[in-house]
């Protein structure tokens, strides 16, 4: 795993100054990821307590970083994560915080009108040169760049949870991207230290077009009694390999963003059994189980 933590910027990107839009959990894992390879970041949420805490989960973090590369020098490993933490600044005015940027990456909550109206606000604001890119999980990027003028510099750039350790970036390439914006999206993927692979704007890319419905599948194999929740995941963790079973994933991912995720897929493609609803996961979503964050979903979590 440490491997894949970038204390300093090991390819050279064209990309120094990065807008984050959402100071969410991914949100907050970009920023710190960017941070965390020289880069400046402005980091925007709506208002300043939520920045707040997004701060806080990003110095948690970075100590975290901090203690596993530097094991054996301590004072290090605190001046690594303080000028990670310095390089971030946070605003609450998305279309001020693009003026000076190269690259702005969108996480904000999985709506196609809210991010439409988000862009084609920044395209006014930012420079001619300023790559945009979407964070969207399941949303298609070629439907979110609609709106803007820069069809040709937009871009899906996809992260997984949790962003500091994951070491996979999807790097989408939209209907109408450039290869000189692919290239410096995939550059730029390397310089923050990920491993960064080429995806179409299908449904899903490459991970959730195999991870959701593998999810699915795990809760109709639930439903249909064949398994015990307990059972599956000890099965796929010890049968498979997977660090965690698709059962406790679907918790730490949030069952909430899975329904989403399936609902939308299935309006798009109704002929498509993988994408079918799945009853245990509405009744779970509709009682307000969500998983790991709410403190109950398939199982119970001591609330923190
Ligand atoms: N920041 C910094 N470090 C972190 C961290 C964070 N947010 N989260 C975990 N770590 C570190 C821990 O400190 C720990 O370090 P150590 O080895 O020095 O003790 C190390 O990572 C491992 O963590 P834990 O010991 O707490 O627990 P695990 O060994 O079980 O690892 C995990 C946790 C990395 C989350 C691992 O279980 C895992 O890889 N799970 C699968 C995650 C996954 O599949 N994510 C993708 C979800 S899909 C997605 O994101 C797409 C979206 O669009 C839906």
């Amino acid at each position: 795993i440490v491997r894949s933590f970038s204390n300093s910027a090991a390819v050279n990107s064209a990309i120094k100054n990065v807008t984050i839009i959402g100071g969410g959990l991914m949100g907050s894992g970009i920023a710190q990821v960017t941070a965390q390879a020289g880069q400046n970041v402005t980091l925007v949420d709506v208002n300043s307590d939520i920045l707040a805490k997004s701060q806080k989960s990003i110095n948690n973090s970075l100590g975290r970083i901090a203690k596993k590369i530097y094991k054996d020098n301590p004072q290090e490993g605190e001046k690594f994560a303080r000028e990670a933490s310095e390089r971030i600044k946070t605003a609450t005015d998305p279309v001020a915080a693009v003026k000076d940027t190269d690259l702005v990456i969108e996480a904000i909550v999985e709506n196609l009108d809210v991010k439409h109206a988000l862009f084609q606000k920044l395209d006014n604001a930012a420079p001619a040169h300023t790559i945009f890119a979407s964070n969207t999980s399941s949303l298609s990027i070629n439907d979110i760049s609609s709106v803007v003028k820069r069809k040709d510099r937009f871009g899906g750039l996809h992260f997984f949870n949790p962003v500091p350790v994951m070491r996979l970036l999807e790097v989408v390439r939209g209907g109408e991207t450039t290869d000189s914006t692919f290239d410096t999206m995939m550059q730029w993927g390397k310089s923050i230290g990920k491993t960064c692979v080429a995806c179409k704007d299908t449904p899903g890319f490459i991970v959730n077009r195999l991870l959701v419905p593998y999810m699915a599948e795990a809760l109709r194999l639930l439903e249909r009694g064949d398994a015990s929740a307990r059972d599956i995941d000890i099965a796929m963790k010890l049968g498979a390999g997977y660090p965690m079973g698709p059962i406790e994933l679907l918790d730490y991912v949030g069952l909430d963003t899975t329904k989403f995720i399936l609902d939308g897929w299935n309006k798009n493609y109704p002929d498509q059994p993988l994408f079918k609803p799945i009853p245990i996961l509405n009744k779970l979503v509709a009682e307000g189980k969500l998983g790991v964050k709410t403190g109950e979903g398939f199982y119970k979590y001591d609330k923190k």
